[in-house]
């Protein structure tokens, strides 16, 4: 997970404090895209966040037993790119696939899962994940033939031709890595994980999932984009008493931790909302 970068369109709010640390709603932002690798099964992940935030990160995420899963962190000294992540892990991957997330993404839809397994079933190649938006210009934007096979890919177009953004999630071979590192910085000095999609691409070798009406993709850079993430939270989980992204649901639900577990994290969460939550799950 990427937790890292400038948050600078977040200013004054990530002064001191980096934008993934941040509340949405009810849970920090880190708790949604934490839940997205949660959801695709995935018990080892790393968090690579600023060398300022590191112990913040620590406090508030552990080691990840308390979910029954290992969490690492690694630092990155300054924003190289969202492609510098698969360099930044790569001793920690050892030669394995991976898949990463942005720590500023907010993934929401019941096929989600299945996708992702899906995603993480394809023992070559990249798959990236992309969504319908108003406003495409502003993201990576996907060209897609009649079978839905990608044929082009393009950053932030001013006249974008199809209205699929890909969004903060993607499987990679173990390939990935090498394919960062011959990668050239852009413009603006970063290694873009556009370009690494690219690479897949032109080798003929990346993979689309469709999310679509049924499902939620929210960035959380700017401000307004934060409060309608906290809004569509709020929303849902009022709605059907369902939290989303709770890490210790989706812990116990995979059969990570016991119910033993929950309860005794529920009594160190008290006297919050999330806290009857979870004593309301196990009961129940
Ligand atoms: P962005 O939203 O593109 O960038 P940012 O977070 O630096 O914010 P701003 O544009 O307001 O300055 O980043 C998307 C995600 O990737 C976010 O979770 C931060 C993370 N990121 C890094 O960790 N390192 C990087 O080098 C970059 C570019 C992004």
């Amino acid at each position: 997970m990427l937790a890292g970068g400038s948050g600078s369109r977040l200013l004054p709010l990530t002064r001191s404090v980096c934008k993934q640390l941040l509340p949405v709603y009810d849970k920090p932002m880190v708790y949604y895209p934490l839940s997205v690798l949660m959801l695709a099964g995935i018990r080892r992940s790393l968090v690579i966040c600023d060398p300022g935030q590191l112990q913040l990160f620590q406090r508030l995420l552990g080691d990840g037993s308390r979910w029954g899963i290992e969490l690492s962190f690694e630092t990155q000294s300054e924003p190289r790119g969202v492609a510098d992540a698969l360099l930044v892990a790569e001793q920690w991957l050892d030669g394995d696939p991976s898949a990463l997330v942005l720590g500023d993404n907010l993934f929401f839809g019941t096929g989600l899962p299945d996708r992702m397994h899906r995603a993480d079933d394809r023992a070559d190649g990249a798959t990236v994940f992309t969504y319908p938006v108003s406003d495409p210009s502003a993201f990576a934007v996907m060209d897609v033939d009649g079978q839905g096979k990608p044929t082009g890919i393009c950053e932030k177009p001013e006249t974008p031709s199809s209205a699929l953004a890909v969004t903060g999630l993607y499987f990679y071979d173990s390939q990935a890595p090498e394919r960062a590192r011959s990668l050239t910085p852009s413009a603006r000095g970063e290694l873009e994980i556009t370009s690494l999609n690219q690479s897949y691409l032109d080798a003929g070798k990346l993979h689309v999932e469709s999310l679509g009406r049924g499902d939620a993709w929210m960035d959380m850079g700017t401000h307004a984009d934060l409060l309608h993430a906290a809004h569509f939270v709020e929303a849902m989980q009022e709605r059907q008493g369902l939290r989303m992204a709770c890490l210790e649901e989706i812990a116990w639900r995979q059969g990570w931790i016991s119910s033993e577990m929950v309860q005794e994290q529920a009594r160190g969460m008290e006297p919050s909302s999330y806290a009857e939550y979870l004593h309301r799950l196990i009961q129940a």
